[in-house]
């Protein structure tokens, strides 16, 4: 095995012009993206005329001009109502499949993708039909493009923990097919700790756990994710800079963030880009990560929420590697592959 790299790459060599080409060559993982926000219009369109869905919208451009949400609700809503045009097996497929091409265009090699079952089950669709069409793109992404690709799935919040565990029971069945469970959806007035009995039954499995907190909900809710539910990240956490103690708690203990820039901007957490907190959190000594939640609503996949922040906020060369790091280090895979993923950012860096 490669020796541990404990130098960092020389970074002053690196030309700031050439930033937005070393924010898109650079080997990243994905922690946070939601495969049913990279449900492009194109595709709703192409997914309800095979499946004989109506879809409220005339075309493509008028769906498009739909997305312009004031806050995480106003999202959700249309998220939710997109989502219904996926009813078989080989819909889950095409969906995953066509996200994890555009992962792999943007040199993601990991990707840790979030499924939404109850927003399918709810209207009929079984959890085997969801878990089998995702399972098999994650699959075939790591034959056909190199991608290494894990599920993880999540309990909407604004529905009860006794449906979370009916929930859990059907998707047990296909365990070896997903890692871990999270949590997302209205996180306003829906605190973690309503799903306390839950996660500690999938603690007890052995499942991996994270949980949406701090997006639009207080510092409160980051500690009862930490605290009640024992997540090992944290999804968004950016309201966590408002309580010094907790930020001392995520960089003591290297609990990742995944934050997503572009999705708060259009989400109104942050009124505008330069304002994002990215790099205060990197500053604090966080495992902050960067991601695109919802790429077709948000405006962007991955590498846009890099580009378009690096520029808003001014970061360099020394945080695009760390954010890397970081989301390598934040991920779900063992140290060996861990490592093999850091001697790659480390090889890139060092020839650019
Ligand atoms: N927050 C909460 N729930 C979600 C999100 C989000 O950003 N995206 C999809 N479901
Ligand atoms: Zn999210």
């Amino acid at each position: 095995m490669a020796e541990p790299t404990t130098t960092r790459p020389d970074f002053a060599r690196i030309d700031a012009q050439r930033l937005p080409e070393l924010l898109r060559v650079m080997p990243k993982a994905e922690l946070h993206m939601h495969i049913e926000g990279s449900l492009e219009p194109e595709l709703i369109f192409a997914l309800a005329r095979r499946n004989g869905v109506d879809v409220p919208y005339a075309d493509v451009e008028e769906l498009r001009k739909a997305y312009a949400f004031t806050d995480l609700q106003s999202f959700l809503d249309i998220y939710y109502a997109g989502a219904s045009v996926l009813l078989r097996e080989q819909d889950f497929y095409d969906m995953a499949w066509a996200y994890l091409e555009r992962a792999a265009a943007d040199n993601v090699v990991h990707t840790e993708m979030f499924f939404d079952p109850q927003t399918h089950t709810a209207r009929g669709v079984s959890m085997q039909t969801v878990i089998d069409g995702l399972h098999r793109a994650c699959v075939d992404a790591r034959e056909q493009l190199g991608v290494s690709a894990l599920l993880i799935l999540c309990f909407l919040r604004h529905l009860s923990e006794r449906e979370a565990f009916e929930t859990l029971e059907q998707a047990l069945p296909l365990r070896d097919k997903f890692i871990g469970v999270g949590l997302d959806s209205s996180e306003l007035g829906h605190p973690p700790e309503k799903f306390a009995r839950v996660f500690a039954r999938c603690r007890e499995l052995g499942l991996r756990l994270v949980a949406h907190a701090g997006e639009e909900g207080p510092p409160a809710y980051v500690w009862s994710a930490l605290d009640v539910l024992k997540v090992e990240r944290i999804d968004h956490g950016v309201r966590s800079v408002q309580d010094p103690e907790l930020m001392e708690r995520l960089a003591r203990d290297r609990i990742p963030l995944t934050v997503c820039p572009l999705s708060n901007l259009k989400l109104c957490v942050f009124a505008q880009l330069s304002e994002h907190n990215l790099g205060a959190l990197l500053d604090a000594g966080l495992v902050a990560t960067v991601n695109s939640d919802d790429p077709a609503y948000f405006g962007g996949y991955v590498n846009q929420n890099f580009t378009e922040t690096f520029a808003a906020i001014g970061l360099q060369a020394q945080h695009a590697w760390q954010l890397a790091a970081n989301s390598f280090e934040g991920s779900f895979i063992d140290d060996v592959a861990k490592r093999a993923y850091r001697d790659r950012l480390d090889q890139v860096f060092a020839s650019f």
